[in-house]
């Protein structure tokens, strides 16, 4: 899901972050930029120490900064009070109510989920009964500048100076807390509380004797249908292998009118859904024996049962030291970031920065939840992933970054999309806490798994993937009408009959929320170029010819006779009598001087776009651009187009169908203005700061788009074709360990001058030429996976400074499907 328009948000929420700081540390960057410089003289450089977890941790970038390690199920964050939908947010003057196991990162249900389990260190001075379990009383502010946080470690002081401190593994992690001397550490448990307040019943039961609190019940869905409900269990271990030493015990129930409750001794809860409304909080409170300074908690998750949380913490973490932990959670961090390395000694320390910070997070989701499946995924052979949310966000930038140096990985997420068809007779579009999500554009797993598809068709059997299979999923999407669309898939029944989704239709056989026409229709003639690109390599020639067909509807939606700002021809939604429904284009836009009007899944969005004005998705057929150029009036019109779109306030760097427009130019013959347009799209909206990042991280679409920018290429989900730009480096290497190819892209006449917003004239920075292993290749303006990146070598991209010379792909444009583009699969 991407933003919400940034004006409800900011009318809801105040904004506090910028009026003062204070988190994180300031020791934190430092120690980041004093990694990259020793790093200049390094062959293996440690490339955690260039991550910086906390960007995206303000401005609503919804970043989860907990420890982690790659693809975790278990992410170990502070839950803080206010808009923190990850649970952490940098803003100090919000409080902490405990450090919790599960996270999501970069999604934007506002309320927040995953903050189950939350536990918070206490001193209580009163004892036992005086200890303030519920959530208002025991929340406290942090430290000043003290957070802290690294690939696979955690930490936060409390202003009564208790460190917080988390590392882990996959479904496991181990939590340190150090007291000031001379204290009674005591502890609240929480079961009740998982950010968005959708408890559903549970239990809780202390066993004194082993120290162990079993803990685990039903919640709501963040982004979807609130009648579903998970299963989300946790094992907390309190004696650290004996070393530690219980003192009280018991349980606790509270609200905010007055009750609060403690039962000392008691050791069972079972609690309901309070049907009347509201939560009734509640939970587990403890202390130790001999004033400890130290105290280490082991935690195991798990979807299936307290019992296998427990099984997990023991195979997980057994009795590993905290550093054992976070020097094996470091390693695997180490293993996926060195799969990019770039020559640091020559790159601008901002951009390894932002580099690495943006790989790190496009490896922290979705979240493995293999072996720990429920509801009809319960005991399933394939791997499974939770948190796809959603397809919409990913299928653009995130899965093709995934499929240059992870296949195996990527396979595995192909799997469990696959695996949804077979389960659920759809492949899952948003899948939020284990449930079925919201569809935002349609089905777009079909342009994932595509992608897939085109670019390891030759190793889908040893990767796991059976093409025919994923082709069955792929016909299931773009074939059978779901009864729900609306966390199903797509409305394929009207779709097909009238060649758009059409806007008021009669539709006796499936229901969704009547909205969103223009985009879906764009979306599901892009998700049926998709399954155009399978059916071409599978040599199904009449799905070719149907899908491709079905891929043209976008024109469909495309209304000729729409003039906004001087320019002709706008997306539209349509009656099923063929009139259009006439939407300003400036709608929903930057430029909407409404700012009450809907623009996102509520029913009152009359926009026909989703988070979207027409303005932004009119730009989307990225497997026909020539076409579109035609239709917006020919090259000259398209790039003053461009121009205006980004001049006048219309491109939105935080939402997907903006991701394409910067690198526009290209299709126009225009590759030199691209380059122009993403440094300054690059240095406007990003950098290395807590808010560096344009809005929600959208589950690292936004990390892999600036990472694509960076290393100056763009990828064309579903194909295998990227265009060729700048890159911000003068040198990286992408290590592919499955096929056992590395690839070096050298940056000739690379000027770190030209890595600026503005590019001063006169600096080299355009793309002269390109050679694939001594070969020049064919366009200067794109090449191919095929070309490249599957066989590795060496790709030397010539920048000249003569922005006009380089201004043109010399009768070499990216394809397109009107121009005889994508004419046979590689
Ligand atoms: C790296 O090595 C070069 C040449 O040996 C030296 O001039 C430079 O100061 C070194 N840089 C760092 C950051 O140590
Ligand atoms: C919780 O209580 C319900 C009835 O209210 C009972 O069916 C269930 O077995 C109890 N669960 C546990 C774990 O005690
Ligand atoms: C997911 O977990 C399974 C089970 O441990 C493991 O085999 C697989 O490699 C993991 N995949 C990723 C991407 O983390
Ligand atoms: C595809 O479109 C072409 C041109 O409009 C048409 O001739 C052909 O019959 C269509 N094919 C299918 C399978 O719909
Ligand atoms: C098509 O339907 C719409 C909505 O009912 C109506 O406003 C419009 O006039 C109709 N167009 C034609 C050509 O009948
Ligand atoms: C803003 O949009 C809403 C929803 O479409 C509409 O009800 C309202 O009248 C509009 N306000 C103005 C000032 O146009
Ligand atoms: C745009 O320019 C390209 C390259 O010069 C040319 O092939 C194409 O026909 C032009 N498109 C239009 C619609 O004029
Ligand atoms: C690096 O980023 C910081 C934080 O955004 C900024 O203050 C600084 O100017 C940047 N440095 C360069 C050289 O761009
Ligand atoms: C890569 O190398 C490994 C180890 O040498 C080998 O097992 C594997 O089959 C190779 N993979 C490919 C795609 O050649
Ligand atoms: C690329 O451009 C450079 C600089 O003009 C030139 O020396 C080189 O021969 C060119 N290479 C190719 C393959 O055209």
């Amino acid at each position: 899901m991407a933003r919400l328009r940034a004006s409800t948000v900011i009318l809801l929420l105040p904004f506090l972050s910028t009026l003062t700081r204070g988190q994180p540390s300031p020791d934190q960057q430092k120690r980041i930029a004093a990694a990259i410089k020793a790093a200049a003289n390094q062959t293996n450089p440690d490339y955690t120490a260039f991550v910086n977890p906390f960007i995206g941790t303000d401005n609503f970038g919804d970043v989860c900064p907990g420890a982690s390690i790659p693809f975790g199920m278990a992410k170990f964050s502070t839950d803080l009070t206010g808009y923190a939908p990850a649970g952490y947010v940098t803003d100090p003057t919000q409080k902490i109510r405990g450090i919790s196991p599960l996270h999501d990162s970069g999604t934007g249900s506002s309320l927040g989920t995953y903050g189950n389990f939350e536990i918070m260190p206490l001193l209580c001075p009163g004892g036992f009964t005086t200890c303030t379990t519920t959530l208002d009383a025991r929340e406290r502010l942090r430290k000043r500048n003290t957070d802290d946080a690294s690939p696979g470690y955690f930490s936060q002081t409390l202003n009564n100076d208790i460190k917080i401190e988390a590392t882990a593994t996959r479904r496991a992690g181990l939590e340190r807390f150090t007291f000031p001397t001379g204290s009674k550490p005591y502890f609240v448990l929480d079961l009740a509380n998982d950010l968005p307040n959708s408890f559903a019943g549970g239990t809780l039961d202390i066993d004194p004797v082993k120290g162990r609190v079993k803990i685990g019940g039903r919640y709501g869905s963040s982004f979807g249908p609130g009648r579903f409900n998970y299963q989300a269990f946790a094992c907390y271990d309190l004696l650290d292998g004996g070393k530690q030493k219980l003192s009280e015990y018991g349980v606790w129930t509270g609200d905010t009118f007055g009750l609060d409750a403690k039962g000392l001794g008691q050791t069972h809860l079972n609690l309901t859904l309070n049907l009347i409304g509201g939560v009734y909080q509640s939970g587990a409170l403890f202390s130790y024996d001999g004033q400890p300074t130290v105290v280490n908690i082991r935690v195991g998750v798990s979807f299936k049962s307290a019992d296998q949380a427990c099984a997990n913490a023991e195979s997980e973490v057994g009795s590993s030291s905290f550093e054992d932990i976070l020097t094996k959670a470091k390693a695997l961090w180490q293993e996926k970031l060195s799969k990019v390395e770039i020559d640091v000694a020559g790159t601008p320390p901002n951009v390894t920065e932002m580099l690495y910070s943006s790989l790190y997070r496009a490896s922290l989701t979705p979240n493995n939840a293999t072996g720990e499946e429920q509801g009809v995924f319960e005991g399933t052979s394939s791997f499974y992933f939770d948190s796809l949310y959603c397809s919409w966000d990913t299928f653009r930038t995130f899965y093709p970054l995934l499929a240059l140096h992870s296949p195996v990985e990527f396979a595995q997420i192909v799997d469990s999309y696959i695996d949804g068809w077979r389960k659920n007779g759809w492949m899952p579009e948003c899948r939020a806490n284990n449930l079925p999500g919201w569809t935002q554009g349609g089905s777009s797993a079909d342009n994932i798994v595509s992608h897939f598809a085109v670019n390891y068709h030759n190793e889908a059997g040893r990767l796991g993937i059976n093409l025919d299979d994923l082709y069955g999923a792929l016909l299931a999407d773009g074939e059978l009408n779901p009864p729900e669309w609306n966390i199903q898939g797509r409305q394929v029944n009207v779709y097909k009959q009238f060649g758009y989704v059409p806007f008021a239709v009669l539709d006796v056989s499936s229901t969704g929320r009547q909205t969103r026409e223009g985009s879906r229709t764009l979306e599901y003639a892009f998700e049926d170029f998709g399954i155009r690109q399978v059916a071409q390599l599978l040599g199904k020639a009449d799905d070719v010819e149907k899908y491709t067909n079905r891929s043209l509807f976008y024109r469909n939606v495309w209304d000729p006779s729409v003039v906004s700002d001087g320019f002709k021809g706008f997306s539209q939604k349509r009656f099923s009598n063929g009139t259009f429904a006439f939407n300003n284009p400036v709608d929903c836009s930057p430029n909407d001087k409404n700012d009450t009007r809907a623009c996102s899944l509520q029913g009152s969005n009359e926009n026909g776009f989703y988070e979207s004005s027409s303005w932004e998705y009119s730009w989307f057929a990225p497997h026909d651009t020539a076409h579109l150029i035609e239709l917006m009036g020919g090259n000259a019109t398209f790039v003053k187009r461009l121009d205006h779109f980004f001049d006048a306030g219309y491109y939105l760097a935080g939402n997907e169908p903006s991701f394409q427009t910067p690198i526009g130019y290209h299709y126009a013959n225009h590759p030199a203005q691209s380059v122009d347009r993403v440094r300054e799209v690059v240095f406007t909206n990003f950098d290395i700061t807590p808010a560096g990042l344009p809005g929600n991280d959208d589950q690292a679409a936004m990390a892999s788009l600036l990472s694509f920018h960076l290393l100056g290429l763009y990828p064309v989900p579903s194909t295998t074709q990227f265009l060729i730009l700048s890159p911000f480096t003068p040198k990286y290497t992408i290590h592919n360990s499955f096929l056992n190819v590395s690839t070096t892209i050298t940056t000739l006449n690379y000027d770190a001058k030209s890595v600026q917003k503005t590019i001063p004239p006169g600096t080299a920075a355009y793309v002269q030429n390109v050679t694939i292993n001594g070969q020049p290749s064919a366009s200067r303006c794109h090449f191919d996976f095929y070309d490249v990146f599957r066989v590795g070598g060496e790709v030397v991209i010539t920048l000249t400074a003569d922005k006009t010379a380089a201004d043109d792909c010399q009768n070499n444009l990216p394809e397109s499907i009107s121009t005889g583009g994508f004419a046979k699969a590689r």
